[in-house]
């Protein structure tokens, strides 16, 4: 099949571009912690890795890397799958009392016999630049001025809409996926924005019929192709946070990009959409709990 240059040039105009977008925000952040430096503040951002999950390789590797470009120094701790929740809560409790880390991620996800939530509960709500503790969600659905340590993704999600200037207060925003750290808190942080916010899953009845209603579509499930042209409203935003490898070993997202992208204004690529923003906000928040923790202003 042959794609005309007319169509892939629409195409790239529509585009948002995480990578992009991601390196801008990395640079602003690459000054800010060397201006921090003056003030003998160095933020540290502690990684805790269970396992050798190829997935959470991938993720850790560019998390890593960013903390590379931006200055946010890195430890690592790396454990076997039989670790205990004791013994990863006791790791977290003495990175919580370590005036030197600022920031504490623990990767997702866990083996099955280690209890996830009690893991994540241990995180000091300060350090947890994640934003998957119950405090840091709890408190965003206060207002946008609460959403001190959002989560990464959905921040991320935010911040992509923000560069585009893609308006939010007011529109229909559908949300495909419910999940603790991405659905949920993205619903919330929209309707902090004034959006009009329904949160379709696995048991909604008649997805499309919600879907083709949305000014702002964003889609996190992890099923390839589950959005469909038919599915999508002329000149909607799309918004795909799903990651999906094939068995050719391509990456795509959830939504079928080629015939999507010529009915949507905007659409992000996967990959090279939110995975990059995800990362750049974990960079974003780990500056911004080093801030707090030394009592500077955001
Ligand atoms: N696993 C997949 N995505 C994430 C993420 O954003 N944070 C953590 N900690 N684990 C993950």
């Amino acid at each position: 099949m042959t794609i005309s240059w007319d169509k892939i040039y629409i195409v790239l105009m529509k585009l948002m571009d995480g990578r992009k977008v991601s390196k801008e925000i990395l640079l602003k952040l690459k000054d800010k912690v060397s201006r921090m430096h003056f003030d003998h503040i160095h933020p540290k951002l502690a990684v805790i890795l269970v396992g050798k999950d190829p997935a959470s390789l991938a993720y850790i590797k560019q998390k890593q890397k960013a903390c590379a470009t931006t200055g946010i120094e890195w430890e690592q701790f790396d454990y076997e799958p039989s670790v205990s929740t004791e013994e990863l809560i006791k790791k977290i409790e003495e990175l919580n009392a370590d005036d030197k880390i600022h920031g504490i991620l623990v990767q997702l996800p866990l083996p099955e016999k280690v209890f996830a939530p009690n893991v994540i509960r241990a995180i000091d709500p300060k350090k947890d630049v994640d934003g998957f503790t119950a405090y840091n969600l709890g408190k965003m659905f206060i207002s946008t001025d609460f959403e001190d340590l959002a989560p990464c993704t959905p921040l991320g999600v935010i911040r992509m809409l923000e560069h585009y200037e893609i308006p939010i207060k007011g529109q229909e925003v559908v949300i495909v996926g419910h999940s603790n750290i991405v659905g949920k808190p993205l619903a919330a942080m929209l309707v902090n924005r004034d959006a009009t916010v329904t949160v379709c899953h696995i048991h909604t009845k008649d997805l499309a019929s919600h879907t083709k209603r949305a000014d702002i579509l964003c889609v996190a499930v992890g099923k390839a192709d589950l959005i469909t042209a038919d599915m999508v409203k002329e000149g909607a935003v799309v918004v795909d946070i799903g990651i999906n490898k094939l068995d050719d070993g391509r990456l795509v997202g959830d939504v079928d990009f080629e015939n999507v992208s010529e009915k949507a204004s905007f659409i992000t690529p996967v990959p090279g959409g939110t995975g990059p923003m995800t990362v750049a906000c974990l960079m974003e928040n780990t500056v911004a709990a080093a801030k707090r923790l030394n009592n500077l202003n955001p």
